[in-house]
């Protein structure tokens, strides 16, 4: 498979995301399928998606724990493209078994807590939203972190077994919100409160202009914990 993925990084190399999401969407059809987190990334994608001719699912997780303003994007966005966008919510019993046992906040008093939360909140149900799919869609950007820096345009991800594919993998913050305002595209208000990066509300803080982008998230641990699992390690 790692031959089959360094070809396709190759082939695709100088090639633009709507192009690379074509010949996948064409390549894969009904076995694609795109996490979107409402974040400025995945809102261009999604606007992206949404021009072509293939319909691709598109799904978003919720956690229980996100930002208000991340709903309303989600509403506003399903609205403005006449878009199903899959929402993926974490098993009750799960849930409720975890916050008996370890506290609704369980997240800031240990990695291992927050982990845990972060699994049964969004991993569990990310492996439910692949099933059967080849090919997964995501917002990643080499920029955003440290922990990302060595990742690819093409993957394969030996946890879910699947293609990953990261279109704006080469993309700056630049070009991001250049696109995103040239387009018209709706972003999350929290984005201009201090909010480069939004998960859950309680592990999102707003951060300084000067401050790394990723550091408002689960700010009270050390960067290179700053994953929540979903994606695996570069
Ligand atoms: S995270 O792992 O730290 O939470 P980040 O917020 O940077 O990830 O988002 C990177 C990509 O992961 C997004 O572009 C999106 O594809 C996916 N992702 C993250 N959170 C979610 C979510 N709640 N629902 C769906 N996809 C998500
Ligand atoms: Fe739980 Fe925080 Fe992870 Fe959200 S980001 S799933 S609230 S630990």
């Amino acid at each position: 498979m790692q031959q089959k993925v360094d070809e396709l990084n190759l082939k695709f190399e100088e090639t633009p995301p709507q192009d690379v999401l074509s010949w996948f969407a064409s390549e894969f059809k009904d076995k694609i399928a795109f996490s979107t987190s409402l974040g400025a990334e995945d809102q261009v994608i999604t606007h992206i998606l949404t021009g072509m001719n293939s319909v691709i699912k598109i799904f978003t997780l919720d956690t229980g724990r996100l930002f208000q303003e991340t709903y309303d994007l989600l509403d506003i966005t399903q609205k403005k493209y006449a878009l199903p966008i899959e929402v993926y919510f974490p098993g009750t019993s799960r849930v409720e078994e975890m916050v008996k046992t370890k506290g609704i906040n369980l997240f800031y008093e240990s990695i291992e807590n927050r982990r845990l939360c972060c699994h049964i909140r969004k991993i569990e149900p990310l492996h439910r939203a692949l099933a059967g799919m080849e090919v997964w869609i995501t917002g990643m950007r080499k920029e955003q972190s440290v922990t990302r820096s060595q990742a690819a345009l093409v993957e394969w991800d030996p946890v879910y077994q699947i293609i990953k594919l990261n279109p704006l993998i080469h993309w700056t913050d630049d070009m991001v919100w250049q696109y995103v305002k040239n387009q018209k595209i709706p972003v999350n208000d929290l984005h201009s409160k201090g909010y480069p990066s939004i998960g859950c509300l309680p592990c999102t803080r707003a951060i300084q202009p000067e401050e790394d982008v990723r550091s408002g998230r689960w700010w009270w641990e050390l960067p290179e914990f700053k994953e929540c699992g979903l994606h695996k390690k570069h």
